[in-house]
């Protein structure tokens, strides 16, 4: 019955993976998915998740009950204070309502359906270009997706203009989706007095946001830093959805542990909303998991794991910039023809290097490096040892 089918495709990031997993070149270099490594291109777990999970397994009166419908709720707590302040008067005020979810990916699926659900608009922008997954969990939710300019190629940087114009032009009450911080896949965020004019236009035209955030700490290295553009939105009282991933800023990637919280205008309302992301969340996956969540609210609450945490932290977001600063500094010893400042200009786990689809296959075939057909490299694939490397395919290609 299912001969009718068609061989789908790879998944554009999670499919480079599966490309290099099967090329047995020694020299073959992964900077497709965003996954943290070590100098020695080793996967990591932090410190701090050891010590938490040791804990955890210590503690003989753990079981293995189902958690409630909206998972862990020491965890949930933690999160929306991690994320929103721990001073945030929406929390004061019992007006947050937050869910743990599969990571990322599950937080934002979960706010999609609500909002396909329950809100009056079913628009969703998302900027252009974006994560790849965005309009596929959006569209897969019931909702509508439009997108909204972003990133300007001439500059690989902002196209603020270009955003004002078509937010502006959005119809009011439409959704956007915003990244927090360290831009998917360009690594171009907004300044802060641009979050600031993005903000106040939004809210004149009622537009909702909703904040996706991948990368807490990774970006700045600093925690409240990389939260402070969802705490502008939130201090101005209005509403807002916020889906949170531990996957890098903890390293909990195949743990799959995330929240989605919304902002709501009172207790009563979050308490209702609550209650209808439970019946989006039962007949998905009945209840989240139990250990990923459990390990973050160990780090949380315990003011030595949680320094300890950001330290580890800092240390990773730090070897990105450091790996940012070499590859720039090997293109200009190679002389190679270009301006690439961006590299050192943009922020997070990526580099939009500019490279075009051919570029990038001509890469792969002849120096086995691995990355998505959009030019993007995850900066933290790389170390020293590969800079080298990388520069010099990139200097090949460009010159050929
Ligand atoms: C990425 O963009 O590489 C990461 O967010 C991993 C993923 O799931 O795509």
């Amino acid at each position: 019955v299912f001969s009718h089918l068609v061989q789908a495709p790879e998944d554009p990031i999670l499919g480079v993976t599966v490309a290099y997993n099967k090329d047995p070149s020694p020299i073959k270099l992964n900077l497709g998915v965003g996954a943290y490594r070590t100098e020695e291109g080793k996967p990591l777990v932090l410190n701090v998740v050891r010590k938490a999970e040791q804990q955890l397994i210590n503690d003989r009166t753990r079981i293995k009950e189902y958690l409630p419908i909206v998972g862990l709720v020491e965890f949930n707590k933690l999160s929306a204070k991690l994320i929103l302040g721990a001073d945030s008067p929406a929390i004061r005020e019992n007006r947050v309502s937050t869910v743990e979810c599969l990571s990322g990916t599950g937080s934002l699926r979960v706010g999609g359906e609500f909002l396909a659900k329950h809100y009056h608009q079913k628009t969703i922008y998302i900027t252009q270009p974006t994560w790849g997954n965005h309009p596929k969990i959006f569209t897969l939710a019931g909702l509508s997706v439009k997108t909204y300019r972003y990133y300007d190629p001439s500059t690989r940087g902002l196209n603020f203009q270009g955003l004002l114009e078509d937010l502006g032009a959005a119809p009011p009450g439409s959704i956007v989706l915003l990244h927090a911080c360290a831009h998917n896949p360009t690594g171009v965020d907004p300044t802060i007095q641009q979050w600031e004019q993005i903000r106040k236009l939004m809210r004149s035209k009622g537009l909702m946001p909703f904040f996706d955030s991948a990368y807490q700490g990774f970006a700045s290295g600093s925690l409240d830093t990389d939260a402070k553009p969802i705490r502008m939105f939130v201090a101005d009282g209005g509403e807002c959805l916020v889906a949170q991933s531990y996957a890098k800023n903890m390293g909990l990637y195949g743990e799959r542990v995330g929240a989605l919280s919304i902002v709501c205008k009172s207790a009563d309302v979050a308490g209702k909303v609550e209650s209808q992301l439970k019946l989006v969340i039962r007949p998905m996956y009945s209840s989240p998991p139990i250990h990923g969540a459990s390990i973050v609210a160990v780090i949380l609450r315990d003011k030595n794991l949680f320094h300890e945490w950001t330290l580890e932290l800092k240390a990773m977001a730090d070897r990105i910039i450091s790996m940012r600063k070499q590859l720039f500094e090997a293109l200009r010893a190679r002389g190679t023809p270009g301006d690439w400042t961006h590299i050192i200009k943009q922020i997070g786990m990526f580099t939009f290097t500019g490279l075009n689809p051919a570029q990038v296959s001509f890469m792969t075939k002849e120096y086995h490096i691995y990355m998505t057909s959009d030019g993007r490299i995850s900066m933290a694939g790389l170390s020293s040892k590969t800079v080298p490397h990388l520069a010099d395919a990139i200097h090949a290609v460009v010159t050929k």
